[in-house]
């Protein structure tokens, strides 16, 4: 069984604090803006200002903290355009990274308009941490920590990550810094209950989410 997408369908409430001044593009490669320049790569949104491109005709999608406006799109796509519209505006990394092949990745390439964040204060230097290897290195990480676990989902959250872990019988918020380590973990017990009574449909719908 699949949890990929679980995570999604949880109001919980946040016990950790989100640092402020976050610089999200940080985690996800070095945006050379920090020279200036005009390309698509070089230029920023926040995430509030992303999810005010919401309608089909104009369709921003956030996918490994780069933006994409995929409006132009949605006709051609494979897998029918409401499965895209129902999403405009959201950040869709775990969806789009579970069902798509290299093809679609490339394709996506296509669409890119910029990056997540703000840009970078007068020449600072930001952490280079590849796009592609960052989840699935911290991924590891946390299971190296929680020995037999399944790792629900990491995501970016202020200036480090947030990883949402199933151990034995325990569904864990995990916290990590910008360098991958662990800062802070705290047991939801809940929700985990409410998965292992949910029917078949309710698992799907939260899948489907
Ligand atoms: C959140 C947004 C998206 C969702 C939920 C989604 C969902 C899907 C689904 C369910 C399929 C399978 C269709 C089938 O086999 O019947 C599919 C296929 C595909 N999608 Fe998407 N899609 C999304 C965004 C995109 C974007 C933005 C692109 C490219 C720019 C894209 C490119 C493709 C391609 C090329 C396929 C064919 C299978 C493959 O090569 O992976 N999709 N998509």
């Amino acid at each position: 069984m699949s949890f990929g997408a679980l995570w999604l369908s949880y109001a919980y409430p946040s016990t950790v604090a989100t640092p402020t001044g976050t610089v999200i593009n940080s985690l996800f490669g070095t945006p050379s803006s920090a020279t200036g320049g005009t390309s698509a790569k070089q230029k920023f949104y926040t995430v509030t200002e992303t999810a005010n491109h919401k309608t089909p005709s104009d369709c921003w999608l956030i996918v490994r903290g780069s933006v994409y406006d995929v409006s132009s799109y949605l006709g051609a796509h494979p897998g029918g355009r409401r499965v895209i519209t129902d999403r405009c505006g959201g950040e869709v990394t775990s969806v789009f990274s579970q069902i798509h092949s290299n093809r679609a990745w490339n394709l996506l390439g296509a669409y890119l308009i910029g990056t997540v964040g703000t840009a970078p204060v007068s020449g600072t230097p930001v952490a280079a941490i590849s796009t592609t290897s960052a989840v699935s290195n911290l991924s590891q990480k946390v299971i190296a920590a929680f020995p037999g676990s399944d790792v629900l989902k990491v995501e970016p959250q202020g200036t480090g990550y947030h990883a949402v872990v199933v151990s034995g019988q325990s569904l864990i918020d995990v916290v990590l810094n910008d360098q991958g380590t662990i800062v802070s973990q705290q047991v939801r017990d809940d929700e985990f209950e409410w998965f292992w009574h949910a029917d078949d449909d309710e698992v799907q719908e939260w899948k489907d989410s």
